[in-house]
């Protein structure tokens, strides 16, 4: 389908949003597996693979092979998302007579392998892969398997199998969850360095003990070692590994089992039970509550800013926010188009490019072309038509789409027809022109309402707030309904912009923890809030879910 990062992004949350469905319908499945996948399966079903929905069939179509089969949710929520059928089969999921079975089924149009007897799946894809090339096809076998069936011998005789006959249009992914069955893969059947700490639920943060990659590396693969969560790392991966000529390619994606529902990360339990439909509503406001860091460059050195990418980059920012000013609509000139086509080999991390200049319909292509991300142009300089050519041209670009408002500007009315299409508002809370101005107390009711009239005009983009955002009002923010924020002074300005950026998400996670208590407490009083807060069993989480919990009175 080739979508942009942010309609990509849309979809994974839609398909995390069936899987919850689907398992809660069915009373039990697998969402733990198919969320720490979900990423993977993002960037293959609306980036890389190639299918038609209405012909199945087709010679000519790519293959996936899902060899962690128990993750099936993860598969048919994306299948039903990219229209293979309807969103609603998903809550046939597991009964008798369904096309979706508790593991894929070949009676079910599009699943290619009947995946769940578990270590099979890689010898099943070389198979293909080889036909493949005999018939001379340009067919390409992407294979998903989990760290937990590698323990299977079957596994490294494929490996080894795959490397003598070069087989290079095979991609695995291994979703390198650190979890099998109910518990941590290094317990079961250690596949990294042997571990000293007890604390296992922690050890997939240690970069310095995966050693996975050694093994596949040592069996003749070419070895490309991603976030696997992060759509940019993923979609990179898969795009160089089919460039990748006589070897078979492995992408070790590092994830996090129940990845997007906190109860669930990193939590065994969850590896095949399904969420109870009382937690339902709570868990699709906190799948709806995701949140984005992005530090503005322009708030370090501007004669660096090579250097100041290379901050965000190793300060995990999940955008990088370039403020382009031209010295007429704000008094300042920062940079163009020129020096971001410098900056872009530098991350793959999406550039979140933010125009504060006059006629943006003119030179929005060059920004394109520089490999902006998203581009966001101001309402004060666009009109319906402008902003019509402007949003049609992000669209074929597959670049995302981005309207910014100053303080003292309303949405106008023309804009109201781009709304479901936008990927991202930003609602300037400063005068734009400049980094390390104060925050205006009066854009917290601003995005406030925002957030409500956006909802009711079918707004699926993320609502930025950008200027004089810090730790002290973050969490603010993040409770009015803005869900991007932009850094400068308080990201850029600090020292170390990775200890920053940490707690400008342990800010906006405690907002969000808080927000999901009251949503309990809506819907269930106290003892719904208590039952939330006991599914918190893994690290520190229920301490402060307590604690947040006793201050506003539930307890
Ligand atoms: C303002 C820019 C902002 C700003 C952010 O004109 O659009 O992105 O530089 O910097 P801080 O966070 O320091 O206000
Ligand atoms: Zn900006």
């Amino acid at each position: 389908m080739g979508l942009n990062y942010y309609q990509i992004k849309k979809n994974v949350l839609k398909a995390r949003k069936l899987v919850i469905k689907g398992t809660t319908a069915a009373g039990s499945g697998h969402p733990g597996g198919s969320f720490s996948m979900a990423e993977i399966m993002g960037c293959l079903f609306y980036k890389h693979l190639k299918y038609d929905t209405k012909n199945p069939e087709w010679e000519d179509r790519d293959k996936l092979i899902l060899s962690k089969g128990h993750a099936s949710p993860g598969l048919f929520s994306n299948m039903a998302v990219s229209g293979y059928f309807e969103e609603s089969k998903m809550e046939t999921l597991r009964q008798f007579g369904t096309i979706l079975q508790g593991h894929p089924d070949l009676k079910c149009p599009g699943v290619e392998f009947c995946g769940g007897s578990l270590g099979i799946g890689l010898s099943y894809s070389i198979g293909n892969a080889l036909a493949a090339k005999l018939d001379e096809k340009d067919t390409r076998i992407f294979t998903v398997m989990g760290d937990g069936e590698t323990d299977e011998g079957q596994v490294w005789e494929a490996a080894m199998t795959a490397a003598k006959y070069k087989i290079d249009n095979l991609t695995v992914i291994l979703d390198r969850n650190f979890i099998q069955q109910d518990s941590y893969t290094e317990k079961i059947m250690p596949l990294d360095e042997h571990l000293e700490s007890d604390d296992l639920s922690e050890m997939w943060k240690d970069a310095s003990r995966w050693k996975t990659g050694d093994k596949w590396r040592s069996f003749g693969w070419n070895v490309i070692e991603v976030d696997g969560h992060r759509i940019e790392q993923i979609s990179n991966a898969i795009t160089r590994a089919k460039s990748v000529k006589g070897l078979p390619t492995i992408i070790i994606a590092r994830t996090i089992k129940g990845k997007a529902v906190e109860h669930m990360e990193d939590n065994p339990q969850w590896h095949g039970k399904a969420a109870k439909p009382e937690f339902v509503p709570i868990i699709e406001e906190e799948l709806e509550s995701q949140f984005m860091i992005s530090p503005s460059i322009i708030a370090g050195d501007m004669t660096h800013l090579e250097n100041e990418v290379k901050r965000c980059v190793d300060g995990r920012a999940d955008y990088i926010h370039l403020d382009v000013m031209d010295g007429q609509f704000v008094p300042n000139t920062t940079f163009d188009n020129e020096k971001i086509k410098e900056l872009r080999p530098l991350t793959v991390i999406p550039f979140d490019t933010h125009l504060m200049i006059n006629e943006p319909v003119r030179y929005v292509k060059d920004y394109i072309d520089a490999g902006s991300d998203i581009i966001t142009v101001h309402t004060e300089v666009c009109d319906e038509s402008s902003f019509g050519e402007i949003h049609d041209l992000l669209k074929s670009s597959q670049v995302g789409i981005g309207l910014a408002i100053n303080p003292d500007t309303e949405l106008p009315t023309w804009s109201e027809k781009f709304i479901p299409s936008l990927d991202q508002l930003i609602v300037m809370s400063v005068i734009p022109g400049k980094s390390g101005q104060t925050f205006i107390e009066s854009s917290h009711e601003k995005i406030r309402k925002l957030t409500q009239t956006l909802k009711d005009k079918k707004f699926e983009g993320y609502i930025e707030a950008d200027g004089g955002v810090t730790l002290d009002n973050v969490g603010a923010c993040f409770t009015d309904g803005a869900r991007a924020f932009v850094g400068g002074n308080a990201i850029i300005g600090q020292n170390d912009v990775r200890v920053v950026i940490r707690e400008f998400r342990n800010r906006i996670l405690r907002s969000r923890r808080k927000l999901l208590i009251k949503k309990a407490n809506e819907l269930g009083g106290t003892d719904l809030v208590n039952k939330w807060i006991d599914l918190h069993v893994v690290g520190k989480k229920k301490d402060e879910l307590l604690q947040i919990s006793q201050e506003l009175g539930y307890q």
